[in-house]
């Protein structure tokens, strides 16, 4: 099985990324997965002890960039700042628990752009030459004839590209053309996952890596970081944007925090950009001498039909819409992100609909996660007005194989970013529990007055339910939150610790509204 995050960590940090969004447009479903994937390794990593430091931001110059702000009729900074901050208000909306929001617009990020670009010009890796070549505005790509002919238009996205001859900057990347592929053979788990692996492998053996034009001439790219040593020239967005992961950890600013916290542990993307993270930064990080990260895991795409969702093909799902729309109060939040999660292997892609997030939604959330929970609080309320003390806390049979299976299992899944299967352990101890209820007809007990013997089976299904909450933590923290509140758990520390049977004797419950109510599918 292929472990995604977890080997080699160092130390207690764990340092993961999300690409840093295009601000042309708002957020739509396709960046909150990958932020969402983020946020939930993230918060499992803190339950393992690990301190965290997670990365997110906006990658904001270019020239589509600029156009994007002039069809918006606004001056481009204002603009920037407005799409960027819709990116953090997404990001708060749905509980991210990002550490830093960098943006490339910041001036600590352009004077280590900046400072880089030198290094690498004074090494001799940076050089002048004429340009020829194709160029694709939305992908920010540069391609050749004949790639160009073969696809008929960007090999990417298949629009029109445009041609251009000028005098450019280039990197030496063919300089590390054989380090890299020695590199990614003698470390077989830098791409993830290993479908990825193989494209790159694939591209690399059938592609000679050329220098990489990494500069555009002022007067037809205005809006970039202008080359230290030409100033005539603006840096290539790419170029820029990647260093991001070393500028929002302290890079030639702050070298205690970049010491403890480079190399990062996880970069997370789809794979639209996976060239970018498994050729052109390895070989920029070798370049500037620095250490390789330890993971590049690129993830599916959510499609809708066959169409990836994005902005330029004009199907986006916007995921405030999407919450307000499933009406639940605080736990739509969750069951977006629930759904995300639980519906596709991280590695595949996915297809989005309104009618799979809903059946999604009322089957797990609602019928199996909330009733349990609402059946176990109201027996509670009705037998014991709300105090369950029990005498002895005897732990059915049939608990013991899926509670240990997701004890010993769970954080393996987890560390595999295989997220279905973590929930899959979860969510077998939620059907035990709610088939124990069935089989052992508590209403039949109390008629028989055997109210010790309700006691413990409370108690028994207020313990299975404290430990799932916490196991659900990464995945649905408000509803995790509630759960562990309305069982009387007041101070929360999320430690994987605590996800064990506790012996625990008392449960005094608080009520809250229902957490997921079904939703009407009519
Ligand atoms: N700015 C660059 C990234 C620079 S990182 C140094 C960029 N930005 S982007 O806005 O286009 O974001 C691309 C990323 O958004 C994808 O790699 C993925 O993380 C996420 N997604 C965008 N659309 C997506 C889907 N339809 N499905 C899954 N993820 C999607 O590229």
């Amino acid at each position: 099985m292929e472990n995604a995050c977890s080997k080699p960590e160092k130390a207690s940090k764990f340092y993961l990324t999300t690409p840093i969004y295009y601000v042309n447009a708002s957020p739509h479903i396709g960046h909150a997965y990958t932020t969402v994937i983020g946020d939930c390794i993230a918060r499992f990593k803190r339950m393992k002890g690990f301190e965290v430091f997670y990365l997110t931001g906006t990658d904001e110059h270019g020239e589509k960039i600029k156009k994007a702000a002039e069809k918006n009729g606004k001056e481009v900074k204002n603009f920037v700042d407005e799409v960027s901050q819709n990116f953090v208000t997404l990001w708060k909306f749905l509980n991210v628990s990002y550490d830093f929001f960098i943006r490339t617009t910041d001036s600590f990020h352009i004077q280590v752009v900046q400072k880089s670009l030198q290094q690498l010009f004074e090494k001799g890796d940076i050089y002048k030459a004429k340009y020829r070549g194709f160029y694709c505005m939305p992908c920010e790509l540069f391609w050749n004839e004949s790639q160009i002919k073969e696809a008929g238009g960007c090999p990417d996205c298949k629009r029109e590209v445009s041609e251009i001859e000028e005098d450019n900057y280039f990197f030496k990347m063919s300089k590390y053309e054989s380090w890299l592929k020695e590199y990614l053979k003698a470390n077989p788990d830098f791409v993830k996952p290993k479908i990825r692996y193989n494209e790159v492998m694939g591209f690399l053996d059938n592609n000679k890596l050329g220098d990489l034009c990494i500069s555009r001439p002022k007067k037809r790219v205005s809006w970039g970081i202008p080359l230290p040593f030409d100033t005539e020239y603006v840096v290539y967005v790419w170029f820029d944007a990647l260093l991001n992961y070393l500028s929002g950890v302290g890079f030639l600013g702050d070298d205690k925090r970049f010491k403890q916290l480079w190399p990062a542990d996880i970069h997370l993307m789809a794979k639209d950009i996976l060239k970018q993270h498994a050729v052109f930064w390895p070989i920029m990080l070798r370049a500037l001498d620095l250490e390789q990260p330890r993971v590049v895991f690129a993830h599916g795409w959510w499609k809708i039909g066959e169409e990836k969702i994005s902005k330029s093909r004009g199907n986006v799902v916007n995921p405030f819409e999407l919450v307000q729309a499933l009406g639940l109060k605080g736990a739509g939040v969750d069951a977006l992100r629930y759904f995300l999660l639980r519906e596709v292997p991280a590695g595949a892609d996915g297809n989005f609909s309104w009618e799979a997030l809903v059946s999604r939604t009322n089957s797990d959330l609602a019928n199996d996660l909330g009733n349990l929970v609402y059946r176990t609080l109201n027996m509670a309320e009705k037998y014991f007005s709300g105090t369950v003390e029990s005498k002895s806390l005897p732990v059915p049979e049939e608990f013991k194989a899926p509670f240990l299976d997701l004890e010993t299992n769970y954080a393996q899944c987890m560390e595999e970013l295989d997220f279905p299967g973590a929930l899959e352990k979860i969510f077998k101890c939620i059907s035990v529990m709610n088939k124990y209820i069935e089989d052992k007809k508590p209403w039949a007990m109390w008629k028989e007055k055997k109210e010790d013997d309700v006691r413990s089976f409370l108690a028994v299904l207020f313990e299975g339910i404290r430990i799932v909450a916490f196991y659900l933590y990464p995945f649905i923290p408000y509803s995790s939150a509630s759960i562990l509140r309305q069982v009387g758990i007041k101070k929360v520390d999320y430690n994987l610790t605590a996800a064990k049977w506790s012996g625990r004797l008392t449960f005094s419950i608080s009520r809250e509204s229902p957490l997921f109510p079904r939703i009407d599918v009519s």
